[in-house]
């Protein structure tokens, strides 16, 4: 394998995946296969009604040599959040976190080099299988958990972003299902991601969608800003609690920052030294410029990226790659 060609994109691993199927109330063990494909009724709930549930997260090749998954436990509870919204099943910790070693453990070779900077990504999918025609939960499911090798975000290394401020999409709203991590809010932010990448932007920063003021998330990831000692998040219901941001805010606190999680108002933006989108696909994406569609108006924060976001993003990452010791329990060694 190529690594250095990697990107994030589904590549055919010829690994195996886990399906795992819910029915009478129990989940049954997990059936590994190199099938890509899942058998499907046509009218399973997941197709119609979008009941869905997924996550995303890495495990990375240390500089020790050894395989590290972080927080599989933070992400099987955020999808035990997701199913119970969407009143599907929930898969029990320990059998979400055991898949998910199950399945690095089945693709050790495709969890690429520490120097490649690439790591392997999982995704776990839960999923109503029932076949139903009428609106209604569903009592079966099935929960696949797959591995793909992606490349390092930032190739070139880190480097700020542009991103845009576009109101005429919400992403979700304050009392849907924005906070859990279901396919609908995809479905729901795929237009302005288009229009937005059709314009030479990295990324949406949406807005709440009741006042249009207020930052909600920036892409596929949180945002968080740096204003002098103070580490700034957003705070609303209709945001994706962002495993990488809880990671961070943690860091930051114990860097010395003050961690204000509270409703970030836009007009805010020239205020900030730093900020940034965070998540698992590039830990952090500095913002460079900021630019508001509605108001025409654009803020810099310049072509570098700022000096805390990179003692941040280096260590969350020196902790992922086992250059530090990992004080925080965030990191499951996969022999
Ligand atoms: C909408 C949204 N917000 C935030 C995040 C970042 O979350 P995490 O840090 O757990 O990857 C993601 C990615 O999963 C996302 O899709």
């Amino acid at each position: 394998m190529n690594w250095s060609e990697l990107g994030f994109n589904f590549n055919r691993t010829g690994g195996e995946n886990a399906r795992l199927y819910y029915k009478d109330g129990v989940w049954s063990a997990p059936e590994f296969t190199t099938d890509e494909y899942l058998p499907i009724h046509i009218s399973a709930a997941c197709l119609h009604y979008g009941l869905e549930a997924f996550e995303g997260l890495k495990a990375f090749r240390g500089v020790d040599g050894k395989v590290r998954l972080f927080r599989p436990s933070a992400n099987a509870y955020r999808m035990a959040c997701g199913a119970r919204k969407l009143c599907l099943p929930e898969v029990p910790e320990q059998l979400f976190v055991d898949t998910c070693v199950e399945i690095v453990r089945r693709n050790m070779e495709f969890v690429p080099p520490y120097e490649s900077r690439a790591a392997l990504y999982l995704r776990p999918l839960l999923i109503g299988t029932k076949p139903c025609l009428g609106v209604r939960s569903v009592d079966e499911a099935m929960f696949v958990v797959f591995a793909v090798p992606v490349g390092p975000y930032f190739k070139e290394g880190i480097h700020p972003i542009n991103v845009i401020v576009d109101r005429r999409q919400d992403r979700a709203a304050p009392l849907g299902t924005g906070d859990v991590k279901v396919g609908g809010n995809y479905a729901s932010s795929m237009l302005s991601f288009e229009n937005a990448h059709n314009q030479g932007f990295a990324a949406v920063m949406y807005t709440d969608s009741v006042e249009h003021r207020y930052i909600e998330e920036c892409g596929a990831a949180n945002f968080f800003a740096i204003k002098g000692d103070k580490y700034i998040t957003p705070k609303s219901p209709s945001i994706l609690p962002s495993i990488t941001n809880g990671s961070l805010r943690i860091l930051a606190s114990d860097m010395g920052l003050i961690v204000e999680e509270r409703p970030v108002d836009i007009a805010e933006l020239p205020t900030f030294d730093e900020c940034g989108a965070c998540g698992t696909g590039a830990v952090i994406s500095p913002i460079g410029m900021v630019y508001d569609l509605q108001t025409g108006e654009t803020v810099h924060y310049g072509s570098e990226v700022g000096k805390v976001s990179v003692a941040l993003y280096n260590a969350l990452k020196d902790i992922q790659y086992g250059r530090t010791q990992d004080c925080y329990g965030w990191t499951l060694i996969v022999e």
